[in-house]
C-alpha cells in the first residue's frame, strides 16, 4: 500500500468478498481456531487478489473489499476482478481446516473518488456507488455464487458464460438493477490465427479516399474550386488523411492554408482564423504596434486589390493598432464584418492567383457562428478558384450548406479489420507481440486506429516495463465498450508514466494545446524536472511539440488523450488547478488575457469562481460585438446569466447581473435597434436590479436605455415616468448627464404626443446643459447609440418646424447633422441625416427631403442600421410623391418602408409613414385606397396617443374627400384639423389646413 496517493477520480472495479455463516464455522470451532481459520481466509483473498493486479483495501471482520484499477489500471480490470473471484470460490478450504466454509462474491464497476482520503479517516479509501453495488450484489449472492453488475460484466462480455439473475430492487437504489451470476469461462472462444502485416507504409488502406481526394484536387487545380466534408466518430482518421491530402496529393509549392477549432472558443467569433492569421504573421506579444502592423501588411500580397483596405480590416480583427498608417475603419460593425469577410475572399483569390491553394478547417464541431457563416460564404465564392476546402468534423456537427455539385461529403468508416491487423503489425515494427494478442487487440478495438495504436503501445510498453509483466501482458485481454476502455487504455498508459502523469494533468487542466510558459508558471516543478518529464510523454506519443515563432508549445496528441487525463483528476482538484491557470493569466500574461477573455472566464468558471468568470464573459462579450460576432456576444452574456442565476444572492452578484443585462441591452440595440423585444427585455431586467440594489450609479444609463427602448414602441405613459425618474434623480445630484436625458426624453415624448411647447422648453433646457455642462459633452457615451444633443437637436428641430418656425427647424436640424459628423458615430449620423430629411418632407421641400432621404437610405442599407432603412425609405418616397412623381415604383417603395418600420418592432412614426402612403394613394388616384389608409394612419394615431401628424393626416383625408366630392366631408375633416393644429401649436399645419378649407369654401 505504499504508492497510496491523493485522491483521484477514475474507473474502478470493486470486489466484496464475504464468508456464508460463519455463525455457524464460529459455533463449531474454538475461538483460537476460529481466529486462525479466518486469517488464513484472509490470507488466501489477499494472495489471489494481489496476483490478478487488485489491492486490498479494507478487511472488516469476515468481509475483504478489494479494488482492481488502483493505484495502477489495467485495460481488463473486471475481468481480472472476476477471475480472482471464481478463483477464491474454487478454493479448497479444507487444508485450513474448514471444508464447509463458502464464500459469496459481488462484484462491481464504476466511477469513484479513491485514494488518500483524509475526511474517511483511512489510509485508502473509495466513494461511489460501486462501492455499495458491490455489498448489495455480495448480500444477493448466494453461497458460492459470484455475482456482477450490468457494467462489469460488459467489460468482460466475450470471456465468461453468465447467467442473467434480472433486475434487482437493491437497497439504495432507485430503479431494479440489473445482476448476472458468473458461471465460469467461456470455452468455446474463435481464436484468430496471427496475420502479420506485410504493409510498409504506415498509412492503412483509405485507399477509396485517397482517390476522391485525388480525383478533386486534380479539378481544383484546374479553378474549379472543390469543398469536402469529411467526417467520423473521433479517433477515426479524419486529421489522419487530411495530413495524407496535404503531404502526398498536394503538390509541393501549393499554399496550405489550416485553420482550427477548439472547444474553449466556440464563443469567440472568428476565432480559428484569428489564430491562424496570427501565427501566419508571426506576431508575438513583445513586438511593437508598428512590428506588428508590418507583420500584417506582409501577409497581403502588394498586387492585391482593395490592399489598403485589407490590412487595416485585418490588423482591427487582431487587435494590432493600425491608425498611424491608415485612415479609421468608420463603418458600422456589421457592415465592417460584412467588408472583412468579402475582403478575405479577394485575398484568397489573390493567393489562388499565385498558386492552387488547400484549405483545411479542423474540427467543425467546434466552430464559432461567425467562422459558421465565413464558410459558408467560401464554399460559395471558391467554385471559381483553384482552391480545394477540406472540412473535417464528428458526427454530431450538423452543416447547413446547400449542397450542390462542388460540395462533398466524405463519411469515414472504422478500418476493415485485415487493416486493423496490419496496423497493429506496423506499429510493433518488428518487436513482434503473440498472433493471439494480435488478434485480441484488434477485436477490442473494433477498427478505430487511435485506439489500435493506443492500446497496441500500451501492449508494447507494458511488455518492456518487466520481463515478469510479459505474461500479465499476454494474459487474454477482454472485449471492452470503447470508450470505456480507450480511457482504461490512457489511463493505464499514463499510470505508467510516473510522475510524468502529474505534468499531463496539470496541461489537461490548460487544455489540449498549451504553451511550456504558460505551463510552467502553472505547475511550480523545477524547470529540469518539467522538460524532462515533458520530453517522456513525448517519447511515449502522449504529447506532440511545436515551436512557432519564439513560442515553445506542446499538444496533447488527440483530445482524447487529454480528456483522459483530465478525468483522472478530482473534481477539487481540477478545480484548483483552473483557479490557478486564470490567476496566472491574468497576472503574467495580460495581453492573452485580454486578447482571449473567453479562454480566461472557462478557468474561472472551472474553478467555480463565478463572479471572476461573469466579469471575464462580460469582456469577451463586448470583445466579441468589436468584431460583430454579435450572436456569440449575446451567447456569452446568457451564460454570464446562466452562471448567476444559480449563485447564492448577494449585493455584488446583483451589480454584476445588473452590468450583463446592461451590456446585453447595448448590444441588441445596435444588432437589432432600440425598438426590438430582446432590448426591452434586457433593459427592464437591468432596471429591476437597479431597484432592487437602491442606488446603482449605472441606473441612468438603463433608464436612458429603456426610455429609447419605449419611445420607439410609443409607449408614452413609460417614457414619462422614466424621464421623471431621471429628473428627479438627477436633482440629487451633481452630475448632468441624467439631467439632460431626462429633459430630452420628455422633450422626446411631448414632441410625439403633440404637445409642441411643452417639448421644446425641455429641449432647449436639455441644450442649453449640454452647452453648459463639460462632463455632458464628455458623457456622450450615456446614450448608446445617438449623441444627446443630436438628439436634441432633432426634436427641436421637428418642434419648431410645426410650430411653424421653418427655417430655425431647418437650420437646427442641420446643426445636428453637422454636430453628428463631428463626432464621426456612425449610428448618430444616421439618424441626423434621417430626421433633416423629415424636417425638410414636413416643411415642404421635397427636393431637399428627396435627397437626404436617399443619403440616409444608402447609409442605412450600407451599415446594416436596420432602424433607419424602413422610416427613410418611406420619407424618400413621401418626397417624391411631393416632387410629382407618380409612379408606381413610388407606391412599392412606401409599402416597403411600412413593412422595413413594422419588421423591427417600430410603433412610433407608424402614423407618420401610412400618411406618406396615403398621400401617395391620393396622387396616383386611387381615391378609395387612399381614405382606408388614411383612417388606419388616424386610428393607430390614437390608439398610441402620437398625434403631432394627426392634424396633417386630416387634411390628407380631405384632400381625398375632395376628390371624391364629398365636401361636407372634407370640411369637417378640415375644421377638424385646425382646432387640432390650433391647440397643438402647430402653426404650419394650422396654415396648411386654414388655407385648404378657404379653398374649398371658395371653389
Ligand atoms: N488509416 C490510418 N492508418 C494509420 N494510422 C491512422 C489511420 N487513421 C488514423 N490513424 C491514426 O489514429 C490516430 C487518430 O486519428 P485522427 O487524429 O486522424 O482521428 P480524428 O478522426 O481526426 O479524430 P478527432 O475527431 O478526435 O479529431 C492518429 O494518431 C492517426 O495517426
Ligand atoms: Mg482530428
Amino acid at each position: 500500500m505504499t504508492d497510496i496517493r491523493p485522491a483521484e477520480r477514475r474507473q474502478l472495479t470493486v470486489m466484496l468478498c464475504d464468508m456464508v455463516a460463519s455463525t455457524a464455522l464460529s459455533l463449531r470451532l474454538d475461538p483460537e481456531e476460529l481466529a486462525d481459520v479466518i486469517q488464513a481466509y484472509r490470507r488466501r483473498c489477499a494472495d489471489v487478489v494481489t496476483t490478478h493486479g487488485g489491492i486490498v483495501a479494507r478487511q472488516i471482520g469476515d468481509a475483504v473489499l478489494a479494488y482492481f484499477g488502483y493505484p495502477r489500471a489495467h485495460e481488463n480490470d473486471a475481468e481480472r476482478a472476476i477471475r480472482a473471484a471464481l478463483a477464491i470460490t474454487d478454493t479448497q478450504w479444507q487444508a485450513i481446516g474448514a471444508a464447509d466454509l463458502r464464500v459469496h462474491i459481488g462484484i462491481a464497476t464504476g466511477l469513484v473518488v479513491v485514494g488518500n482520503l483524509p475526511q474517511a479517516g483511512e489510509e485508502l479509501s473509495a466513494i461511489g456507488s460501486a462501492l455499495n453495488l458491490a455489498a448489495r450484489l455480495e448480500a444477493l449472492a448466494e453461497p458460492g455464487m459470484v455475482v456482477v453488475a450490468e457494467q462489469t460484466r460488459r467489460l468482460s462480455r466475450g470471456l465468461f458464460e453468465y447467467r442473467d439473475l434480472g433486475p434487482q430492487e437493491l437497497k439504495g437504489f432507485d430503479q431494479p438493477v440489473p445482476a448476472w451470476q458468473v458461471i465460469g469461462e467461456r470455452r468455446n472462444r474463435s481464436r484468430f490465427h496471427a496475420l502479420r502485416a506485410a504493409e510498409l507504409t504506415p498509412l492503412v488502406d483509405r485507399r477509396g479516399e485517397v482517390e476522391v481526394l485525388e480525383r478533386l484536387w486534380k479539378y481544383a487545380r484546374a479553378g474549379n474550386g472543390q469543398a469536402v466534408l469529411l467526417s467520423s466518430e473521433p479517433g477515426v482518421g479524419k486529421s489522419r488523411l487530411a495530413q495524407v491530402l496535404s503531404k502526398r496529393i498536394v503538390d509541393r509549392r501549393c499554399l496550405r492554408l489550416w485553420y482550427h477549432c477548439t472547444p474553449n472558443l466556440q464563443g469567440s467569433p472568428l476565432a480559428p482564423l484569428v489564430r491562424q492569421l496570427t501565427l501566419a504573421a508571426g506576431i508575438a506579444q513583445e513586438n511593437d504596434d508598428g512590428a506588428k502592423l508590418a507583420k500584417v501588411e506582409r501577409l497581403v500580397p502588394e498586387a492585391t486589390p482593395n490592399r489598403a483596405e485589407i490590412v487595416p480590416l485585418l490588423a482591427d480583427l487582431l487587435s494590432v493598432r493600425y491608425e498611424r498608417r491608415y485612415p479609421p475603419l468608420g463603418m458600422s460593425l456589421q457592415r465592417q464584418k460584412q467588408r472583412l469577410f468579402n475582403e478575405l475572399m479577394e485575398l484568397l483569390a489573390a493567393y489562388a492567383a499565385r498558386s492552387p491553394v488547400l484549405l483545411v478547417v479542423e474540427d467543425l464541431h467546434w466552430i464559432d457562428p461567425s467562422s459558421d457563416e465565413l464558410v459558408g460564404i467560401l464554399i460559395d465564392r471558391l467554385r471559381t478558384l483553384p482552391v480545394l476546402a477540406l472540412f473535417t468534423a464528428r458526427t454530431e456537427f450538423q452543416a447547413h450548406w446547400d449542397t450542390n455539385g462542388h460540395l462533398h461529403s466524405i463519411a469515414l468508416a472504422p478500418l476493415e479489420r485485415s487493416d486493423s491487423i496490419s496496423m497493429i503489425g506496423l506499429l510493433c515494427e518488428g518487436k513482434g507481440i503473440p498472433g493471439s494478442m494480435v488478434d485480441q487487440i484488434a477485436d477490442r478495438t473494433d477498427g478505430l486506429p487511435l485506439f489500435i495504436e493506443d492500446l497496441t503501445r500500451d501492449v508494447l510498453e507494458s511488455a518492456c516495463a518487466s520481463a515478469a509483466d510479459s505474461d500479465a501482458a499476454n494474459a487474454r485481454l477482454a472485449d471492452v465498450a470503447i470508450p470505456a476502455t480507450l480511457n482504461d487504455s490512457l489511463m493505464s498508459r499514463l499510470d505508467r508514466l510516473g510522475s510524468a502523469k502529474t505534468v499531463a494533468e496539470i496541461a489537461s487542466v490548460i487544455g489540449r494545446e498549451f504553451s511550456y510558459e504558460l505551463l510552467a508558471r502553472t505547475a511550480n516543478i523545477p524547470e529540469d524536472d518539467l522538460r524532462e518529464e515533458l520530453y517522456r510523454l513525448v517519447d511515449a506519443g502522449l504529447l506532440v511539440s511545436r515551436r512557432s515563432s519564439a513560442v515553445l508549445g506542446y499538444a496533447f496528441k488527440h483530445a482524447l488523450v487529454r480528456d483522459a487525463a483530465y478525468a483522472s483528476l478530482l473534481r477539487k482538484k481540477q478545480a484548483v488547478l483552473h483557479a490557478r491557470v486564470a490567476q496566472v493569466l491574468v497576472e503574467e500574461f495580460p495581453e492573452t488575457a485580454d486578447a482571449q477573455p473567453e479562454w480566461v472566464a472557462h478557468h474561472f468558471q472551472a474553478a467555480n469562481d463565478v463572479d471572476n468568470a461573469v466579469a471575464f464573459l462580460v469582456k469577451a462579450a463586448k470583445l466579441s460585438a468589436r468584431r460583430s460576432g454579435f450572436a456569440e456576444s449575446i451567447s456569452q452574456l446568457e451564460a454570464a446569466l446562466a452562471l448567476l442565476a444559480v449563485q447564492p444572492k448577494s449585493s455584488d452578484r446583483l451589480r454584476l447581473a445588473l452590468i450583463v443585462h446592461r451590456t446585453l441591452g447595448g448590444i441588441y440595440a445596435e444588432y437589432r435597434g432600440f425598438s426590438s423585444a430582446e432590448c426591452g427585455r434586457a433593459y427592464n431586467a437591468a432596471l429591476d436590479l437597479c431597484r432592487e440594489l437602491g442606488d446603482a450609479p449605472e441606473i441612468f444609463s438603463v433608464l436612458s436605455g429603456l426610455g429609447s427602448f419605449e419611445i420607439t414602441r410609443a409607449a408614452f405613459g413609460k417614457c414619462e415616468a422614466l424621464a421623471d425618474e431621471c429628473l428627479s434623480r438627477a436633482a440629487a445630484q451633481q452630475s448632468k448627464p441624467p439631467f439632460i436625458m431626462g429633459h430630452l426624453l420628455l422633450g422626446g415624448t411631448l414632441f410625439l404626443k403633440g404637445e409642441l411647447a411643452a417639448a421644446r422648453e425641455h429641449l432647449e433646457e436639455g441644450l442649453r446643459v449640454y452647452e453648459h455642462d463639460q462632463t455632458a459633452r464628455r458623457a456622450r457615451q450615456v446614450l448608446y447609440v445617438q449623441d444627446q444633443k443630436s438628439t436634441g437637436l432633432c426634436y427641436l428641430a421637428l418642434s419648431l418646424t410645426l410650430m411653424g418656425e421653418v427655417d430655425e427647424g431647418v437650420r437646427a436640424a442641420e446643426e445636428g447633422l453637422r454636430h453628428s459628423r463631428a463626432l464621426g458615430g456612425l449610428h448618430t449620423v444616421n439618424f441626423s441625416l434621417c430626421y433633416l430629411a423629415a424636417v425638410h418632407l414636413i416643411g415642404g421641400n421635397f427636393a431637399a427631403a428627396a435627397d437626404c432621404a436617399t443619403k440616409s437610405l444608402d447609409m442605412a442599407r450600407e451599415q446594416r442600421f436596420a432602424t433607419w432603412i424602413g422610416i427613410s425609405e418611406a420619407i424618400r418616397c413621401g418626397a417624391l410623391v411631393g416632387s410629382g412623381d407618380r409612379g408606381a415604383d413610388v407606391l412599392a417603395g412606401l409599402r416597403r418602408g411600412i413593412d422595413g418600420h413594422t419588421e423591427i418592432g417600430a410603433v412610433a412614426y407608424q402614423p407618420f409613414v401610412r400618411a406618406q402612403l396615403g398621400k401617395g394613394l391620393i396622387e396616383a388616384g386611387r381615391g378609395d385606397d387612399a381614405v382606408g389608409a388614411l383612417a388606419q394612419a388616424l386610428k393607430q394615431s390614437e390608439a398610441t396617443r402620437e398625434r403631432f401628424y394627426a392634424a396633417e393626416i386630416m387634411r390628407f383625408q380631405a384632400e381625398a374627400l375632395t376628390r371624391a366630392n364629398d365636401v361636407a366631408g372634407a370640411e369637417r375633416a378640415l375644421g377638424e384639423s385646425i382646432e387640432l393644429a390650433r391647440r397643438q401649436q402647430a402653426r404650419l399645419f394650422e396654415l396648411r389646413s386654414a388655407d385648404a378649407l378657404h379653398r374649398l369654401v371658395n371653389a
